[in-house]
């Protein structure tokens, strides 16, 4: 088998990349490990910054998000008792959108089947050669048989527990990371919605996010130990949690419902470097992970592979290699600051168990600077919708 780019991985950054691959008359395999009916129900991230909107619309798979997504202009910071908005659009003149993951996985496997596009599901046994050599090849199991794929790059989109990243010797590669002591408890809900906009809440028995999905099912989280087990919460007990932490006897209720859906994540920031060796190259969760408070990880996916494809097509197109070479320097600009804003939101809205009471005054002082300071507050806007 041969084809341009091999794309190991078909998550947002593997397929996007295809799609995108594709729109510039360039030929990809993608190869990915699970069936596609697993990719299409795995519930992950929900929120699209303006970015990733307006690539999905500008390519043509955007119109399911447009019609089935909710256009959010604001956010609420919940603590002491008190919720405070931060109008997004006010702030920074865009807006994000709330739409799953899956469903974004949806929209662009139906692109590339409909366009003919490769994919190849239930692969096993992906190891990756020749990345040093104009002729890298990578190596999978197929339908029981094995087979070699040869291509001119291979894009290694395969998430955090991928073969790509290894694939980069150690002594060529830097690895950055902070592992969180909490993670987060999150639930599917059948219910209407309890707020107009997502809430980010900071309460003293830790931090919960409201989020959506629908007008029928909304997206929960709570603060967790991430070695709990989700056995241990019985329904009662998780909507115990939630009221405790989020409700102050102003009347707002949270609005309960069937809970159809428990998962625990753990949390961690990190990035690795370079993006790239030989005709190798990284995009997406393969090279860096956020912790899920700033809402960035797909969207950061995202931005590398609109990248990648430009670099990719300029080799093509004027047998530029520049593209392709500053790709990690260009990519970790960005990459640096979500890891920063993602930290930042971390850090100010969970509880940090071993947290003296001096470092409690001073995370509460710092959520009344964001909330009473236009500036802080623009600041946090502009990083949230990703308006830089
Ligand atoms: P992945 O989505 O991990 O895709 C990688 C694919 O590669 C997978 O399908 C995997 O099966 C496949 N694969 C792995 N190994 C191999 C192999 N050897 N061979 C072939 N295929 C392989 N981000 C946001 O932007 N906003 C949010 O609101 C948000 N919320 C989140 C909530 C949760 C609960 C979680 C878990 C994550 C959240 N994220 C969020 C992060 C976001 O989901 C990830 O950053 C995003 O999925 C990264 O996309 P990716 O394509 O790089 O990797
Ligand atoms: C969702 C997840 C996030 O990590 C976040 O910051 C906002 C929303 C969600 O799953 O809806």
């Amino acid at each position: 088998m041969r084809t341009q780019v091999a794309i190991i991985g078909a998550g947002p950054a593997g397929l996007l990349l295809s799609h995108l691959l594709h729109l510039k008359g360039i030929e990809s395999v993608v190869l990915e490990t699970r069936s596609r009916e697993e990719i299409e129900s795995t519930i992950r991230a929900g929120v699209l910054e303006q970015g990733t909107m307006d690539i999905l619309t500008e390519t043509g798979v955007g119109e399911r998000m447009k019609r089935e997504g909710a256009l959010h202009h604001g956010i609420e910071l919940a603590f002491g008792g008190r919720r405070h908005r931060i109008d997004l659009t006010e702030l920074t003149g865009q807006a994000i959108t709330v739409y799953a993951q899956h469903e974004v996985i949806k929209d662009l496997v139906a692109a590339r089947l409909a366009a003919q596009g490769q994919l190849l599901f239930s692969v096993s046994g992906t190891s990756i050669e020749g990345v040093e050599t104009d002729k890298p090849r990578v190596r999978f199991m197929h339908e029981g048989e094995q087979h070699t794929l040869e291509a001119d790059f291979i894009a290694g989109c395969d998430g955090f527990h991928g073969v790509s990243r290894p694939a980069i010797p150690d002594s060529k590669r830097q690895d950055y990371q902070r592992i969180y002591p909490f993670g987060w408890f999150g639930v599917l809900v059948e219910a209407p919605p309890s707020s107009d906009e997502l809430i980010y809440a900071q309460h003293e028995r830790g931090f919960v996010l409201v989020s959506t999905r629908s007008p029928t099912v909304q997206r929960l989280y709570f603060q967790c130990d991430p070695k709990d087990s989700v056995d241990n919460w019985s329904d009662d007990r998780i909507w115990n949690e939630f009221h405790t932490r989020l409700e102050n006897g102003d009347g707002w209720r949270l609005k309960e419902g069937k809970i159809f859906q428990k998962g625990i994540i753990g949390m961690r920031s990190f990035v690795s470097t370079p993006m790239q060796h030989g005709r190798l190259f990284l995009a997406g969760d393969a090279a860096h992970i956020v912790p899920p408070t700033g809402a960035k990880g797909l969207n950061l996916a995202v931005g590398d592979v609109k990248r990648l494809a430009q670099g990719i097509d300029d080799f093509y197109r004027s047998a530029s290699e520049a593209g392709l070479a500053s790709y990690t320097e260009q990519a970790l600009k960005r990459i640096w600051r979500a890891e920063y804003f993602s930290w930042w939101m971390t850090s100010m809205l969970h509880t940090f168990e071993d947290a003296s009471p001096f470092q409690r005054q001073i995370q509460r002082a710092e959520l009344e600077n964001v909330v009473n300071s236009r500036a802080l507050s623009t600041a946090l806007a502009e990083n949230y919708v990703g308006a830089f």
